[in-house]
């Protein structure tokens, strides 16, 4: 089964968008396995859109590859990153034309999904733009889902209609194994943050088999490259990453893998972080807001083992309190039982809890635990 728990993995397009070329491809796949994201879980590099010639092979009416670009063709970098253990993803479109106007696999459905299987590609993208006005964006996918299960070869599909039609209703339909429940993330805490919060209502649509994406991480890139905007702080990151992971989304890096180091680097191979996000049965966190003051969140998720991850997130711009009764995920009073608290940043023991935990949170920062229920 694709997708068992959220894919991981690394695209080209926050930092790069269409200044890609097969040494960009291959140096971050490179870094990639020389930093161990491989045995943190990674395992996707993704060639995001602008890959290809402007316009279709007159006679065979596939997709070709840029040969500025990509000299030595698909196949070739594809044959490379599985050289390194890893995975192949490519891009394409819904509609017409991909995002930024190059072919899309409208009405080529069939034959561009044998192209990429023939590339070895182990993962596609698929975009929502240039549809024709009276296209069905259902539709587009269903064909696009079968075309690929056709291939030939396993390819996970990787849906990016960014939220729109209810995509939560149907998509798990079409056979994606992800789609993107949101807009474009940029590298600033306000887009992050209104991802992050559009998705409260539609996390327990999320599950294994299709998980709901909430956009490539931004971590690392601190304003560097294509949607790099104002950047972020190592605090803003830390809240990103922690909130995909009690979010099940899939973590998929957007960063430039070469430059990534340090803090950031410990922060996408934080084990327990991706222990929590990779956890098997997905399930949604409980959101509770109480507390004085707004954009405050705490979200309690039950893991399997017996474990549960609790995260107390300050969304805010300045230090808050981040308050909760633990009544709000079930816990009563008369249940002789205590929450035990062990931070995922350093695995120290912050306590146990009965009924109420509140946290000194600076602006835009987050606390997670992993927590076990015990005696009193
Ligand atoms: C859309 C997608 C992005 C990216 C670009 C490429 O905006 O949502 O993730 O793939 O297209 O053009």
């Amino acid at each position: 089964m694709l997708a068992k728990t959220p894919p991981m993995g690394w695209n080209s397009w926050n930092t790069f968008g269409s200044d890609i070329n097969e040494d960009v491809i291959l140096e971050n796949a490179e870094a990639f396995v020389r930093l161990g994201l491989p045995e943190a879980g990674y395992e996707y590099i993704v060639i995001d859109d602008c890959w290809s010639m402007k316009e279709r092979d007159a006679k065979t009416g596939r997709i070709v590859p840029d040969p500025k670009k990509f000299p030595h063709g698909m196949k070739y970098v594809s044959d490379r990153i599985h050289e390194k253990g890893l995975k192949f993803g490519m891009y394409s479109c819904a509609g017409v034309r991909t995002c930024a106007d190059y072919p899309g696999s409208f009405d080529h459905e069939f034959l561009d999904a044998k192209t990429f299987a023939e590339y070895g590609c182990d993962y596609l993208k698929y975009d929502f733009c240039y549809m024709p006005e009276t296209a069905n964006g259902e539709l587009m996918y269903r064909r696009m889902g079968l075309a690929l299960k056709s291939s030939g070869r396993e390819i996970l599909f990787s849906a990016c209609n960014w939220g729109s039609d209810e995509v939560h209703k149907w998509i798990r339909s079409t056979g994606a194994h992800m789609y993107r429940s949101t807009g474009d993330i940029h590298d600033n805490f306000e887009s992050m943050k209104k991802i992050a919060l559009s998705q409260e209502k539609l996390l327990g649509y999320s599950a294994p088999g299709c998980f709901n994406d909430t956009d490539m991480l931004t971590v690392g890139m601190f304003g560097k490259g294509l949607v790099g905007t104002t950047g972020c702080t190592e605090a803003d990151y830390r809240t990103q990453f922690g909130l995909w992971c009690m979010f099940s989304a899939p973590l998929i890096l957007g960063c430039d893998v070469r430059k990534l180091s340090g803090e950031m680097l410990a922060l996408v191979k934080n084990k327990d972080l991706i222990r929590i996000d990779q956890d098997e049965e997905a399930r949604p966190p409980i959101e509770s807001h109480t507390g004085w003051g707004g954009d405050k969140r705490v979200y309690f998720k039950h893991l399997s083992g017996g474990e549960y991850a609790l995260g107390f997130f300050n969304l805010s711009d300045s230090d808050q309190r981040v308050q909760t009764n633990l009544t709000n995920f079930g816990l009563s009073a008369s249940s002789g039982l205590a929450l035990s608290l062990r931070d995922v940043a350093d695995g120290a023991h912050f306590g146990k809890f009965t009924d109420y935990i509140s946290i000194h949170i600076p602006a835009h920062d987050c606390r997670i635990f992993i927590c076990n229920l015990e005696n009193a």
